[in-house]
């Protein structure tokens, strides 16, 4: 059975002060078996998080990582910086990445792999835009995005999770339906299966992100297709992110 996953995706928000507390605070929350909870802080944060997560069942995790071994890099960090602090877990090709950042599925490729390589878990996103959900072409660019965010990468045996985040519905209150969310994830699982065999497409986690929150988390984590969610606004406060951990069954 699939162990799920609740991720909270901090973004740009919550110096390691304000981590520190709302960790000590979430640290309290009891985890449902077969579930994991991680934490995805800014870098600066991610020291302070780790120290109050110490002992606790939360994990806490990297928002992007550099795919270069290191060097000069200016403003990048590396995997050896994460795997001292005791980093395990990675968020690669975020659509704010890929958008803002002009990440292309070449570079979260070299991340993915290098991740990887180093012994990640590694959580990659994909996802289309307005646009391309208006025309329909929602299937042929996640798959698109998939083969070549993973190129040349055997993913058998290595810990990734695949995290489908329509843009559409990250940050702006528009959820996808439990119902568009499901077909997505059958369909990523499906070309998995294409692309690495039965056996992988049946153990890899798929997650669903983009405005989840109280109201519809249950209706996702219900999905067969549906490995947890990822989770930016709703993770930023005790109190939403306490409701989502204890979602109802
Ligand atoms: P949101 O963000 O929950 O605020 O829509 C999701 C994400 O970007 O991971």
């Amino acid at each position: 059975m699939r162990k799920k996953i609740i991720a909270g995706n901090w973004k740009m928000n919550i110096n390691h002060l304000e981590a520190e507390k709302l960790l000590e605070d979430l640290v309290k929350c009891d985890i449902k078996d077969n579930h994991e909870v991680i934490v995805f802080p800014p870098f600066t944060s991610i020291p302070a998080a780790l120290k109050v997560a110490l002992n606790s069942e939360i994990r806490v995790g990297a928002q992007n990582i550099s795919q270069y071994e290191n060097g000069a890099y200016t403003g990048e960090i590396s995997s050896d910086m994460l795997l001292t602090l005791g980093v395990k877990d990675v968020i690669v090709g975020h659509s704010e990445r890929r958008e803002i950042f002009k990440e292309d599925n070449e570079i979260v490729r070299d991340k993915a792999k290098k991740a990887l390589e180093d012994g990640f878990h590694v959580i990659l996103c994909l996802g289309e835009n307005q646009e391309i959900r208006d025309r329909s072409k929602e299937e042929d660019f996640v798959k698109n995005q998939l083969i070549n965010s993973l190129k040349n990468i055997d993913i058998r045996g290595k810990n990734i999770i695949l995290a489908y985040e329509p843009i559409w519905a990250i940050g702006t209150g528009k959820t996808c339906s439990g119902e568009d969310a499901e077909k997505m994830c059958f369909f990523i699982r499906k070309t998995i299966k294409e692309l690495y065999g039965e056996d992988e497409a049946s153990l890899i986690r798929i997650l669903y992100g983009g405005s989840v929150k109280a109201e519809n988390i249950s209706d996702l984590m219900a999905r067969d297709n549906i490995d947890g969610v990822l989770v930016g606004g709703a993770s930023l406060k005790s109190e939403s992110f306490k409701k989502l951990i204890n979602y109802e069954v």
